[in-house]
């Protein structure tokens, strides 16, 4: 087999996500054979660091031996079983752990197999809290502009960016949105703190206004990754936490892309105030298995769990499920994920690659074509466009992105860009030389993607 005859038999009969299939023509999928640490190797033997986690996934490099070994002791244990009226040792230990790792008063794990189904069912436990509460007039969401938090509908409808929503807008929910505290959009001189506080503004005038007909909140903490990577400050978290208290709405954490790590600390929701806050739900999925399996988690308080226990007859049960829910494979990717945050001590390592991160692309900042190299964390982001001091975006029809995707491919490294963002969101176990070369690959990228 080798790339052109893989290529040939996936155009004939797969459906790619996210992809206008036309563009195969120019733009074929890159087949890949095997991948290993930070490293993914097509039928003809190149090979492209995964610069960007394949969609901020893996976390610990492909073909893991301590994460693989733990999935196959487990493949020969038990496969699945429905954890409706049954019950596993990975999914009972991987709820302990979560329980003990995530903010305080997350006491309780329910199970799904993917993101957007973490988000469905925050959205309507939180709606149907409510209900159990006897505040069945609360049934609006508010949201952020620009933000992302799946595809299913009622995530969709719970998101802000057009491409992904616009055309599905007369099937969805129609959430209240606030303003994002996104620092982009910042008045020059103004610092991040400032700006994300001064932003809050709107958000508190929502509740104040809908407080009564809303259930909860829901935002992407300190990143809004697939709404280009923009980025806020903690106090903003903090701000929302204390309003979300005083009028009676609950806060929806969804760290399925940020959390285990992103944004140097395990959890995104760790940095608001001096001992951060705890939202009523927190979705977690992506890196909670390293990128092996689908499995997504999310966590909700006592308080909540207990507007649900009752007698059977009175039905107030959260009759929600999926055939994989809790899978025990997916359990033990995750159980073996949270080992080796624990073996590598790998908060503490990710900051000196975060530095590293950041000195790679430091000259970026000055090119005239680019408007922000911003950072949180293990993410680093460059947003391009035309015109630097009036941040004038490029044409999107002229997918300057695609053309860095396209040389960063040539130079053996995966890139995906969002629009004209071109970031970094590696795998942990990416070396210093490596993330160098992510540097200089992206600068070129840039280079070329701008001249013509
Ligand atoms: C913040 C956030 N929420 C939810 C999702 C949806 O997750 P999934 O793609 O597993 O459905 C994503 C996916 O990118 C995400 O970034």
């Amino acid at each position: 087999m080798n790339n052109a005859e893989l290529i040939a038999r996936d155009l004939n009969v797969v459906w790619h996500p996210c992809t206008q299939m036309k563009d195969t023509e120019a733009i074929p999928p890159v087949p890949i054979k095997r991948g290993e640490g930070v490293w993914l190797e097509d039928f003809d033997g190149n090979r492209y660091i995964d610069a960007v986690s394949s969609w901020w996934v893996n976390i610990f490099g492909h073909a893991n031996p301590a994460i693989n070994d733990r999935i196959k002791t487990q493949l020969d244990t038990l496969e699945h079983v429905m954890l409706a009226g049954f019950s596993h040792e990975p999914a009972v230990e991987l709820a302990e752990r979560l329980v003990d790792l995530t903010p305080a008063g997350l006491t309780r794990a329910f199970y799904a197999d993917n993101g957007s189904a973490a988000v469905e069912v925050a959205l309507k436990m939180s709606f149907h809290y409510w209900r159990n509460t006897g505040h069945g007039e609360k049934t609006r969401f508010i949201n952020l502009s620009n933000s992302y938090h799946g595809e299913t509908l009622g995530a969709l409808a719970v998101g802000d960016v057009d491409l992904y929503k616009k055309t599905y807008e007369p099937l969805l929910l129609k959430p209240l949105t606030a303003r994002s505290p996104d620092c982009y959009e910042r008045e020059p001189g103004m610092s991040w703190e400032a700006h994300s506080r001064a932003v809050f503004a709107d958000m508190e005038a929502l509740l104040a206004e809908h407080a009564h007909e809303t259930c909860a909140v829901i935002v992407e903490p300190l990143l809004q990754c697939a709404g280009h990577m923009r980025m806020y400050h903690p106090v903003y978290l903090e701000l929302l936490r204390e309003a979300c208290d005083r009028y009676g709405v609950h806060l929806i954490a969804d760290e399925i892309a940020v959390g285990f790590g992103r944004t140097g600390t395990l959890f995104a929701c760790e940095q608001a105030g001096a001992h951060g806050i705890s939202p009523d739900f927190m979705c977690l999925s992506k890196g909670l298995t390293a990128g092996y399996l689908p499995l997504s988690i999310t966590m909700t308080t006592d308080d909540i769990y207990a507007a649900f226990y009752d007698d059977y007859a009175n039905l107030t049960a959260f009759l929600h499920s999926h055939s994989y829910t809790g899978n025990p494979l997916a359990c033990a990717a995750a159980l073996a994920t949270l080992d080796e945050f624990e073996r590598r001590d790998q908060i503490a390592v990710n900051r000196g690659l975060a530095q590293h991160m950041a000195d790679a692309v430091a000259p970026l900042a000055d090119h005239p074509n680019v408007a922000e190299v911003r950072q949180t964390g293990m993410v680093l982001a460059i947003e391009m466009v035309a015109d630097k001091t009036t941040k004038t975006p490029f044409d999107w029809r002229e997918r300057r992105g695609i053309r860095v995707y396209r040389h960063a491919l040539s130079q053996g490294a995966l890139l995906r860009p969002l629009g004209d963002v071109i970031y970094f969101m590696p795998p942990y176990v990416i070396t210093p030389e490596q993330i160098a070369h992510l540097g200089e690959v992206a600068a070129q990228g840039i280079e070329r993607a701008v001249s013509t």
